[in-house]
């Protein structure tokens, strides 16, 4: 069985996140999407409601579950039999540090993987800290995170 994750802060999730999710899903049997508890960010929505949001945001789709994780990805991804990261790359700035990243964790877990998907067209401009800034400055959120979350979310950062 191809299992994968999908890591990341999703702090808080967008549709740029659920399009790569719902993409790799596709692709292999079983999505873990590791949600990071970093001791050393302090994130605006807590892990429990960010694990929450995705979760509510990813129903229906069969194959994917969603965690809380801390500490190396690449061990967490040996201890649960995880063969491949799944990231999505928007442009060429997010290059660089992803592709930093693969390198360490493949270096930290010679089986592991990575798998980059390149971002849908339309979501290329999207991030959690751009919805986190327009919502906190009033501006209207509903194209860039899931509806069934939205009023959630906008609750949260108001
Ligand atoms: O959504 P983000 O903040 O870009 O996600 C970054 C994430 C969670 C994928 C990355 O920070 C991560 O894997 N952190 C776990 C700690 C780790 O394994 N670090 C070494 C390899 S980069």
């Amino acid at each position: 069985m191809k299992k994968v994750i999908c890591p990341g802060s999703f702090d808080p999730v967008t549709v740029g996140h659920l399009d790569i999710i719902r993409r790799a899903s596709k692709m292999f049997d079983h999505v873990v999407v590791g949600v990071l508890n970093n001791v050393l960010k302090t994130p605006s929505f807590s892990t429990e409601e960010r694990i929450s949001l995705l979760e509510k945001s990813l129903s229906g789709l069969d194959n994917v579950e969603v965690v809380g994780f801390d500490g190396l990805l690449a061990q967490y991804a040996k201890d649960n039999d995880i063969t491949a990261i799944v990231k999505g790359l928007r442009a060429v700035s997010d290059f660089e540090y992803e592709f930093q990243q693969a390198l360490t964790n493949n270096k930290l877990n010679p089986e592991l993987e990575t798998v980059f998907l390149t971002s849908g067209s339309e979501y290329m401009y999207l991030s959690s800290s751009m919805v986190k800034q327009v919502a906190s400055l009033g501006g209207d959120i509903s194209a860039f995170v899931p509806e069934c979350v939205h009023d959630e979310i906008i609750k949260r950062l108001k």
